[in-house]
């Protein structure tokens, strides 16, 4: 009697654990959908010595993703394999660069950030931390400079995430800091820096605009479906704002959204929503402003609607495998999930 019972209650639970390891989602209380980042998993181990590939893009033929990693070249990913697409200063030392991941190289060998395909012109936009707005075309070599000093000739210190108006091919990206440069980044927020700038190139007469100022360690960029607004996280305000493009708030700003933890960059899926990535090194600790663990135990990704309502949160459930998320990517039905730390870009599907 008692091995019968104890035998259909391991038959239930192994029924229960079946169900469970087919459902990589579940609801929060709020009724936000929880994404559990540790269900089918896997990694794209970057070559071997570099690291870092925080932003994450995919060409005019869907080909990709490419990312830029720590030893100042961008990669691409054949399905197989990560080749060498790009590089963004033209006299990248390869002996003291290529598998590098001394951050005090990086001036000499780029750090390519914030990237973003226009799929009209197939050209790739990439905001270097170091060697300012670039473009490079569909068969990758050395990126041409587009701007490197803002429109008062004042020469950028840290750019970080972009996107591009594909209608206008006008690019709009951020500056972190006007004092620090990337490998100096903590301490922009012991500082309390508030230098960051939203800024807009426009390709017409090659000129900058500056957008918006005092962003604290503006971050990632992302631009509305319809152009009416563009995104801009505040890393550590832990706040999204929203720049109206057009209308009659048009020049202004409000807040979207705040998120737990530090966000970093922001893209837009193909239904209009925004995918935040969390930075959430929990050695630095995290911004317990909100009670974020009603969302999700380990949120790394969050993503809204137009409006700036949640929709769904990645969890990283405490596993090291997401541990420094800069950037969720949705893409061919897929999570791609760039870091600024990892040897991998991991995917989620
Ligand atoms: C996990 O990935 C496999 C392969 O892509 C897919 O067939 C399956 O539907 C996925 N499972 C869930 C629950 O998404
Ligand atoms: C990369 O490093 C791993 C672990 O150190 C080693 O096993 C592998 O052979 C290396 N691969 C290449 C291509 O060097
Ligand atoms: C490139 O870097 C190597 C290693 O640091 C150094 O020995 C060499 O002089 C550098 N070459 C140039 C042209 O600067
Ligand atoms: C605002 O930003 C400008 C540079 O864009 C800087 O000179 C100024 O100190 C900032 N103000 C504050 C309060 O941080
Ligand atoms: C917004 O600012 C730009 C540049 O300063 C200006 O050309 C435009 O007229 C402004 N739009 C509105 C609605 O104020």
């Amino acid at each position: 009697m008692k091995s019968i019972s104890s035998s259909s209650s391991s038959h239930l639970l192994i029924f229960i654990s079946l169900l469970l390891s087919f459902a990589t989602f579940t609801f929060s209380s709020s009724g936000v959908r929880v994404i559990d980042g540790l269900k089918n998993y896997s990694e794209l181990r970057l070559p071997n010595g570099t690291s870092g590939p925080e932003s994450l893009a995919f060409d005019c033929h869907g080909k990709g993703p490419y990312t830029g990693v720590s030893d100042g070249r961008i990669l691409k990913w054949t399905g197989t394999q990560w080749v060498e697409f790009a590089i963004t200063s033209p006299n990248r030392n390869r002996t003291l660069c290529d598998g590098s991941t001394d951050v005090n190289n990086e001036p000499i060998c780029g750090r390519p950030l914030g990237l973003k395909y226009d799929t009209k012109r197939c050209n790739l936009y990439i905001a270097d931390a170091y060697f300012g707005l670039l473009k490079v075309g569909p068969n990758g070599g050395v990126a041409q400079q587009l701007a490197r000093v803002d429109d008062d000739g004042v020469p950028f210190k840290f750019l970080n995430g972009l996107d591009v108006d594909e209608k206008s091919g006008e690019v709009y990206f951020s500056e972190s800091s006007a004092i620090f440069q990337r490998r100096e980044f903590q301490l922009i927020i012991p500082t309390g820096d508030r230098t960051g700038r939203l800024l807009k190139y426009d390709p017409t007469n090659k000129k900058v605009q500056v957008l918006l100022k005092n962003v604290t360690f503006a971050n990632g960029v992302a631009l509305s479906t319809d152009d009416s607004f563009v995104l801009i996280a505040e890393f550590s305000s832990s706040r999204i704002l929203k720049f109206w493009l057009k209308g009659n708030k048009a020049n202004t700003s409000e807040l979207f959204a705040r998120v737990e933890r530090f966000p970093d960059n922001i893209k837009r899926n193909k239904d209009g929503d925004f995918w935040v990535g969390l930075f959430s090194n929990r050695v630095i600790g995290t911004s317990t402003l909100i009670p974020w663990k009603k969302l999700g135990d380990d949120p790394l990704g969050v993503k809204f609607d137009n409006n700036g309502k949640r929709l769904e949160i990645l969890d990283g459930r405490g596993g090291q495998e997401l541990n420094s998320v800069s950037e969720v990517k949705e893409y061919d039905k897929k999570l791609w999930i760039g870091s600024s730390m990892k040897p991998y870009v991991a995917v989620v599907n």
